[in-house]
């Protein structure tokens, strides 16, 4: 079932978009070669916390972390954990704030120290190709139209969109309907109204789009080793065009 938000719930989770997009802005400053994924996980949930908000992926069926920090070839979900980050290692850092009930989800990819130009280009392209998607996500159109934007320019580029996770509606609960597949149809699916709140999160691969998923049962990686990488925002669809709730 798909809940339309009333402008006053908007209101709200751009609230918590707000907070979420100056959490990133202060992370970003934290990641480089040394640091550890658990060092910004603790530090997000403090930010938040001091904020007045809480890390609503912790406890979400089961999950035990604040964020996800997914390294390398790992596509989504993966775990924060000790091992310091590396010169060249891209990490995709995602979470979900909670500010008085009101939710935003938003991912951002980072670059550690100096990466390699394939990297610099997969984060590039991955970033561009969330725009591409947010320019559909007005009222009339298709969530085919979201997906077949993303799908064609990453294509153009060489490189391969993740099938296995989509985004999602987002409100009193972090996943709702609709799906939004990255991937697609121009003019297929249902059709966008005013008032839904959504999730575009496209993940965006280096070599094959396939994933296999780790024994912890969470984290997906690809399944040729090679780079994965995730942009996401939360998006509310108004009048106005697509508003990001989660704009830093
Ligand atoms: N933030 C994620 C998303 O974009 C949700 C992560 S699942 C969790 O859909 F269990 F880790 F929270
Ligand atoms: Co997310």
């Amino acid at each position: 079932m798909i809940t339309l938000k009333s402008d006053r719930e908007i209101q709200l989770m751009h609230e918590s978009g707000k907070l979420l997009a100056a959490c990133h802005k202060e992370l970003a400053k934290m990641i480089e070669p040394g640091i550890s994924t658990l060092e910004i996980d603790h530090f997000v949930e403090k930010y938040l916390k001091k904020h007045g908000a809480t890390a609503e992926q912790k406890g979400y069926k089961g999950y035990e972390f604040a964020t996800c920090a997914s390294i390398n070839d790992e596509i989504c979900h993966g775990y924060p954990r000790k091992a310091p980050l590396k010169n060249g290692d891209i990490v995709t850092i995602d979470f979900v704030v909670n500010l008085n009930g009101s939710l935003a989800d938003s991912a951002w990819s980072y670059a550690v120290g100096h990466i390699s130009n394939e990297a610099k280009e997969l984060l590039e392209v991955t970033e561009n190709c969330l725009y591409k998607g947010i320019e559909q996500a007005c009222i009339g159109n298709r969530i085919g139209d979201i997906g077949h934007a993303i799908q064609t320019y990453a294509e153009s580029k060489g490189f391969s969109v993740v099938k296995d996770f989509t985004g999602h509606g987002i409100g009193a609960t972090i996943h709702e309907d609709p799906q939004i597949l990255h991937y697609g149809s121009p003019g297929r699916g249902i059709r966008l109204k005013e008032g839904m709140v959504i999730t575009i999160e496209p993940m965006i691969n280096e070599g094959l789009w396939q994933s296999q998923m780790d024994a912890n049962g969470w984290t997906a990686r690809t399944i040729d080793g090679k780079l994965s990488a995730q942009y996401e925002h939360t998006i509310a669809i108004t009048k106005n065009g697509p508003l990001i709730l989660t704009q830093q």
